[in-house]
């Protein structure tokens, strides 16, 4: 059974996070069923206001340390804005890459009514596709902001149907992100791959959360779904400060770090 099939016939929560580098995707691998390579690390690592610029290649370098650290998890990783939207065949060779130089498992796509038909096409070629619906991060501007979807009925329906094109187009998960509860429980009655939900239900088949929401590490931005575990912010401004405080009083280096 490959890792995919095993995701399919996980009892419990499917418990997911994302992860951007190494040492952070070594921890995860321990715990989590699903590590995703998010194009949230536009935001996350490099300060980017949005998804919109975060490249094939960053995806690559960063999808290569976490695969290097995972080896249990199933590794997806995000097919970035600008790299897939063309033509299906645009997005097999975007997809081709990322797995190739990364080796992970499977890619993720922020589905619309306009690329059902290729993640058809890319199932249909052998690369295994994890959608993504709801909320949709590379469509910001036209959705006028980080907004839930799927409020009213026509949205909600739309929504719904994508979903249920999504497992007939052979996607063996997807992500919905930022819909009513309601709604989310009603596409994971109705479909039967996974579904894993943030800002969505606790009914979903299971949960994703950025991994500098979970930590505390974003000051920015703290969107009503987001849940901090902990406050690394504090606690790496709290070590910071010794260090310095150290080599201001020459504390340190001690005998001890010294030769
Ligand atoms: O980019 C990302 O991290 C994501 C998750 C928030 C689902 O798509």
């Amino acid at each position: 059974m490959n890792k995919i099939q095993k995701l399919q016939t996980i009892q419990t929560p499917i418990a997911c996070l994302t992860a951007y580098t190494y040492p952070i995707a070594k921890i995860l691998d321990k715990h989590c069923d699903v590590i995703l390579v998010g194009d949230s690390l536009g935001m996350a690592i490099y300060g980017m206001e949005n998804t919109l610029n975060v490249t094939v290649q960053m995806m690559i370098d960063h999808g290569r340390a976490v695969t290097r650290a995972a080896k249990k998890a199933l590794i997806v990783i995000d097919i970035p804005y600008g790299s897939f939207e063309k033509s299906p065949t645009q997005a097999l060779e975007t997809a081709q890459k990322i797995m190739k130089e990364t080796s992970c498992d499977a890619v993720k796509i922020e589905t619309s009514k306009e690329t059902i038909a290729t993640v058809k096409f890319l199932v249909n070629q052998g690369i295994p596709v994890m959608g993504h619906i709801g909320l949709l991060p590379q469509k910001v501007m036209e959705m006028g902001g980080y907004k839930y979807q799927g409020r009213d009925k026509n949205s909600a329906e739309e929504i719904l149907q994508i979903a249920k094109d999504l497992e007939r187009s052979g996607a063996f998960a997807t992500v919905i992100e930022g819909v009513p509860a309601s709604l989310a429980d009603q596409i994971t009655q109705a479909i039967k791959i996974p579904t894993i939900g943030i800002g969505a239900s606790v009914d979903c088949s299971g949960q994703v959360l950025v991994i500098d929401d979970v930590l505390g590490l974003n000051q920015e931005f703290k969107p009503r779904f987001v849940k901090n575990y902990s406050d690394l912010t504090y606690e790496i401004e709290q070590t910071v400060r010794k260090f310095c405080d150290d080599v201001k009083q020459k504390k340190f280096p001690s005998k001890e770090h010294m030769i």
